[in-house]
Order: C-alpha cells, then sequence, then structure tokens
C-alpha cells in the first residue's frame, strides 16, 4: 500500500494529476500539499498547507501520513523566474534538496520530479532534440531544472534514492489555469476563444515549440512511476514528446472550430526564452525503455478542450 504526497498540488498539472494517483492508489491514500490553500479540483483529499523550503514542516507531513511516495512538482516557472531569478533559483532547488534528502532519510519508495524541455539552450541541436546532447540553458529556470536533473542522478547513484523525472515540453490542459510559463498562451487561448473575444499572443505566430496535452503528461508520468524499477535506465530526465506547433497552427485549428476565432501577436520578453528551446524532441529513449506513446494530436486536443471547457466553468459557477 503506497502512501502518496502531492507537493505543489494546485498547480496547472497538480490539479489533474492529483486526481489520477486517486484513481490508482484510493483517494484516501493521497495527500494533496501546497503553499497555498487547497483549490475545488483537489478539496475531496487530505490537505497540507506546505512551504516545501521549510524542513521541519515536509518532514512532519511525510512522519504523520506514513509517506511512501513523493510527487515534488512545486516551482517557479521560465517566465516568472525571469522575473526574480535568485528567489527562483532558490525555490526550485532548495525545494528539491529538501525532498531528496527526505527520500534518503525515510527511505521512501519512490519519488517524481519534473524537469523541462527549458534545459536545453541556444547551441542545442534544434530540431529533433536527443536525449543526450548539448545543455545551455539561459533562463534561471532553465539552469535550474539542469541542476535538478544532476541532483537527482547523484542521489540514485550515491544513496540509492528511485528518483524519476520526465523532461516535461509545454503543458496544455483546460481544468486549471497556468503559473508563469513561456507556453501558457496555449492554455489561454482557448478561454478566449470560448468567450468569443480575440487573443492577442506573446509569441511571434511562427514560434515553433514541443507542446503536449495534459492527459498525455499524466499518462506519461504515471506510467513512468508504475514501470518496473529495471526499466528505468536514465537517471536524470527522459525526453517526452507530443505534438509542436505554433501560435498560427492552433489558431487555425481553433477556427476550424470556431471560425470567427482571431489573433494579433505582440512579442514581448518570453519570445527570447522560446527563441532558446528547441523545435521538436527525439524521446525515443522513453519509448523504447517503458513504452512511452502519446494520444492527443493538435487537432484531437482542440477539440477536447473546446467540449470540455464550458462543461467545467459552468460547474463551478454551480459551486
Ligand atoms: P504551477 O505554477 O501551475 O504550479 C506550481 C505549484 O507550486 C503552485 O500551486 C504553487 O502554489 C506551488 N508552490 C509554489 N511555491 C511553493 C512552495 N514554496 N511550497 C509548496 N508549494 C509551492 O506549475 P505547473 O505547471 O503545475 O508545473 C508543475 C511542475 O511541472 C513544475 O516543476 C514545472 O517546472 C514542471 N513543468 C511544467 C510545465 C508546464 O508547461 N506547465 C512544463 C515543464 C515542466
Ligand atoms: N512550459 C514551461 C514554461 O513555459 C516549460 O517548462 O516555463
Amino acid at each position: 500500500m503506497e502512501k502518496v504526497l502531492v507537493i505543489g498540488a494546485c498547480g496547472q498539472l497538480g490539479s489533474e494529476l492529483t486526481i489520477e494517483l486517486g484513481k490508482l492508489h484510493g483517494d484516501e491514500n493521497v495527500v494533496a500539499s501546497d503553499i497555498t490553500k487547497p483549490n475545488a479540483a483537489i478539496r475531496k483529499f487530505k490537505f497540507e498547507q506546505l512551504d516545501i523550503m521549510n524542513v521541519t514542516q515536509l518532514n512532519a507531513v511525510i512522519e504523520n501520513h506514513q509517506i511512501t511516495q513523493v510527487y515534488h512538482l512545486a516551482a517557479i516557472l521560465s517566465a516568472k523566474g525571469e522575473e526574480n531569478p535568485q528567489w527562483a533559483w532558490n525555490l526550485n532547488m532548495t525545494g528539491l534538496l529538501n525532498v531528496l534528502e527526505a527520500a534518503k532519510t525515510y527511505k521512501l519508495n519512490k519519488i517524481y520530479w519534473p524537469s523541462s524541455i527549458a534545459v536545453f539552450g541556444p547551441t542545442t541541436p534544434r530540431t529533433n532534440t536527443p536525449q543526450d546532447t548539448v545543455m545551455d540553458p539561459n533562463t534561471v529556470y532553465g539552469i535550474s531544472k539542469l541542476a535538478g536533473e544532476r541532483w537527482c542522478e547523484y542521489y540514485f547513484e550515491k544513496y540509492g534514492v528511485d528518483v524519476r523525472s520526465l523532461r516535461y515540453p509545454g503543458l496544455i490542459g483546460y481544468k486549471s489555469l497556468p503559473g508563469g510559463g513561456t507556453t501558457d498562451y496555449a492554455v489561454d487561448i482557448y478561454h478566449k476563444a470560448l468567450n468569443g473575444e480575440p487573443f492577442e499572443c506573446f509569441l511571434s505566430k511562427d514560434t515553433y515549440l514541443p507542446m503536449m496535452y495534459m492527459s498525455d503528461a499524466i499518462k506519461a508520468t504515471i506510467d513512468l512511476m508504475e514501470a518496473p524499477q529495471e526499466q528505468i535506465k536514465v537517471r536524470s530526465s527522459y525526453n517526452v514528446s507530443a505534438i509542436s506547433f505554433t501560435p498560427e497552427q492552433i489558431v487555425k485549428s481553433i477556427q476550424k472550430e470556431i471560425p470567427e476565432f482571431s489573433a494579433t501577436y505582440n512579442p514581448d520578453f518570453r519570445q527570447a526564452i522560446a527563441d532558446s528551446w528547441p523545435d521538436s524532441i527525439d524521446d525515443s529513449v522513453a519509448r523504447n525503455d517503458w513504452g512511452w506513446q502519446p494520444a492527443y494530436d493538435l487537432d484531437k486536443m482542440t477539440r477536447t478542450i473546446l467540449e470540455g471547457l464550458p462543461e467545467l466553468l459552468e460547474s463551478f459557477q454551480k459551486v
């Protein structure tokens, strides 16, 4: 019987992943936590208001709930990180080290920690970026994720901590709002389209980036965490990939469903971040090691979001 702690459970990924972990392990065996108060999506779970910078608090939560697995999702993402680099570095690094130390001390069964395509940089091969390649991130977020990958491998090699990780591309879901990334436009755009409003994009129309629908991201995460230990050969972080598109292509995909939708382009500081990241990712190592396979392309994702979002917004109004 696993007892699972999700740290950063109120975020874009945590709000959806926590629900799926409840289905896998039983809702009563999942403890959601965040520095904020619980949101509507995860209110049914046991909840601990936890600041990941506070080791005493973290250890108390692990002891009190007899935690055996941690999903550590709390982080400051790329765009927000550039606004306050020292704060982002401190939170992203200290948070991870606190979790890895707790895993070692309490002999936890498994740790999940997400990395990102932000570990790549301007001189990384841009197209079909390999698993092992040049990594020269130039955002504090990317630097912290690359350092985090090294720490994960270190704790696995030195202390046998079973830590597993994925380099997510931009994640797109409609059940929660994003928290300060460069790929957030691809979430906001659906809300504007359904409100009948035009969309102003903070990236240029031809900025091609790797992306993934949230259901695929959750499937990848759970598949990785449930795979037998001997199949996990990469202990830094696995490349995973699903779709790549530009803002102009997502607009065209939405226009197939809502023909009157329109967008304008007004790039800001996030353009430079996007320009330093790959176009597309080679995830053949993940496919070979533990059978990764995405299910959503751009049009399937668009149809799913445009069908599901109105119902979700209506249910919020009823609460
Ligand atoms: P998010 O910003 O939506 O959520 C992060 C959560 O962490 C928030 O609920 C926040 O309140 C919480 N948090 C912040 N500081 C905390 C602290 N001190 N203690 C405890 N909780 C704290 O981010 P997300 O999009 O859900 O991303 C989750 C993870 O996935 C992050 O590690 C991120 O780097 C990674 N990731 C996300 C994407 C993406 O496109 N969303 C892509 C690649 C990697
Ligand atoms: N989607 C994330 C961001 O834009 C990448 O990790 O910050």
